[in-house]
């Protein structure tokens, strides 16, 4: 069997703590089995590659390893992904599909997010895990498979099935052995090696010299409560990798990339899942709507400019950082020169000519409805991005290329929506 420090090294997990290694090590004990894996831990902390530890080092390594974002599919179509659909199951079945449990047949399947899926996709995921089958949406023949499930979710399960919204026969079953990814406000100790990894792997990427924090700014760092976990640790080290010159970080300049630390509260370490679980993503979704706000209110100002001055180049001039801010980088950019698709998707390449608010309109464009259509737009375009890479297998190439924007800006879109 590998060393934890092997799976480590070949998986590029970093740290040392002690809960980090027993959650390595579980998955190793686990892995020859087929035993179904629940992997439990805030977001960010690095749920993604313990299922990949475990279809590695099982007999399954050379089957399919498939992994599902459960919250990232429509309800309506998330059984037909799974299971598969018969031809004219519904509109726009024109073929026969086959879903990931029949594909990933003596293989693996990840499922992200589980705690997202719909109560009838629980009863069929159900029935795979008990006897191994399923039916295809529109069939009636009773299919077999042998799939070997490992589940993640940052959600409180237990709060989920007391709301109802999860089965806990599911929950059980799916749960026969948990691994419990620790917060990176638990793991002091690593906070400062992710920080100097990260750094350096930004140097080379960006070609400058790395970062360093002085003593100050380490302990700031390590005091900190890293609500966003590793993820969040990566982006602050990106961003000051990128926009500070000076490469000597002291806290004063650090302290400008984390957010709410005026009290500098040490963070409090919880040796019991509770409420404070949810307390990140109740931050982060408070980040996406201030953002989102301030989006609105550059969208106003534009359209109000528009709607005084018409689209002349003075007003496109005059609002040039407005219009790069709320719409992105040009796409012919000179650096980034990459082929459009003839027919880019619409919501992607919302030019400020789209913005036309009609002469009638002109005095009703009630705050509520502008703020309802922005939150929808921010939703099809998230799905959008989100199916299209999962389709490309995350190239992000290809699947700029299909959605008929540049390379540049969806990478911006995927730092934008933490994809
Ligand atoms: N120990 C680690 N060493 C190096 N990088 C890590 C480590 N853990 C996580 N990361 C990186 O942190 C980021 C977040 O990890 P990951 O996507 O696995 O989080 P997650 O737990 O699945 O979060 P979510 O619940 O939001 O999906 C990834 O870029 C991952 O590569
Ligand atoms: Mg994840």
């Amino acid at each position: 069997m590998e060393s934890i420090q092997a799976i480590k090294q070949r998986f590029g997990i970093i740290g040392n703590n002690a809960a980090l290694n027993r959650a390595i090590e579980k998955a190793l004990q686990v892995s020859p089995t087929d035993i179904s894996v629940l992997v439990t831990g805030e977001s960010g902390v690095g749920k993604e590659s313990i299922p990949k530890i475990i279809h590695s080092l099982s007999h399954r390594k050379h089957g399919k390893y498939i992994a599902v974002n459960c919250g990232a599919i429509p309800e309506g179509t998330i059984d037909s992904e799974l299971f598969g659909h018969e031809k004219g199951a519904f509109t726009g079945a024109t073929q026969t599909r086959n879903g990931y449990f029949e594909v990933a047949d003596n293989g693996t399947i990840f499922l992200d997010e589980v705690g997202e899926l719909p109560l009838t996709t629980q009863v069929r995921l159900l029935r795979v895990l008990e006897n191994g089958e399923f039916i295809k949406v529109g069939s009636s023949k009773v299919q077999k498979t042998n799939v070997r499930i490992v589940a993640a979710t940052n959600v409180n399960m237990f709060e989920a099935i007391k709301k109802g919204k999860f089965r806990e026969d599911l929950y059980y079953r799916l749960s026969t052995v948990e691994i419990l990814l620790p917060p990176l406000r638990a793991r002091k100790d690593d906070i400062h090696l992710l920080f100097r990894k990260f750094a350096s792997d930004f140097a080379m990427k960006y070609k400058m010299p790395s970062i360093r924090l002085d003593e100050s700014a380490t302990e700031m760092l390590t005091k900190y409560r890293w609500n966003g976990n590793i993820r969040q640790l990566r982006n602050v080290a990106e961003q000051i990798s990128v926009l500070e010159e000076r490469r000597s970080i002291t806290p004063d300049t650090l302290r400008q990339y984390l957010p709410n630390t005026s009290g500098n509260l040490p963070a409090v370490i919880e040796n019991e899942k509770s409420e404070s679980d949810f307390s990140s993503e109740r931050e982060i979704l408070y980040k996406v709507l201030f953002d989102m706000k301030s989006d609105l209110n550059d969208l106003k100002k534009l359209t109000m400019e528009l709607m005084q001055n018409g689209v002349s180049q003075k007003v496109k001039e005059d609002n040039e950082s407005l219009i790069q801010k709320i719409y992105g980088e040009d796409e012919n950019d000179e650096v980034f020169h990459e082929e459009e698709t003839t027919a880019p998707v619409k919501l992607l390449s919302i030019s400020p000519e789209v913005t036309v608010v009609s002469e009638a309109d002109k005095y009703h464009f009630a705050e509520d409805v502008e703020e309802e259509e922005t939150l929808s737009l921010h939703d099809k375009e998230l799905e959008l991005i989100k199916k299209s890479l999962e389709r490309n297998k995350g190239k992000r190439k290809a699947a700029a290329k299909e959605l008929g924007i540049s390379e540049r800006t969806l990478y911006r879109k995927i730092k934008q929506f933490d994809l």
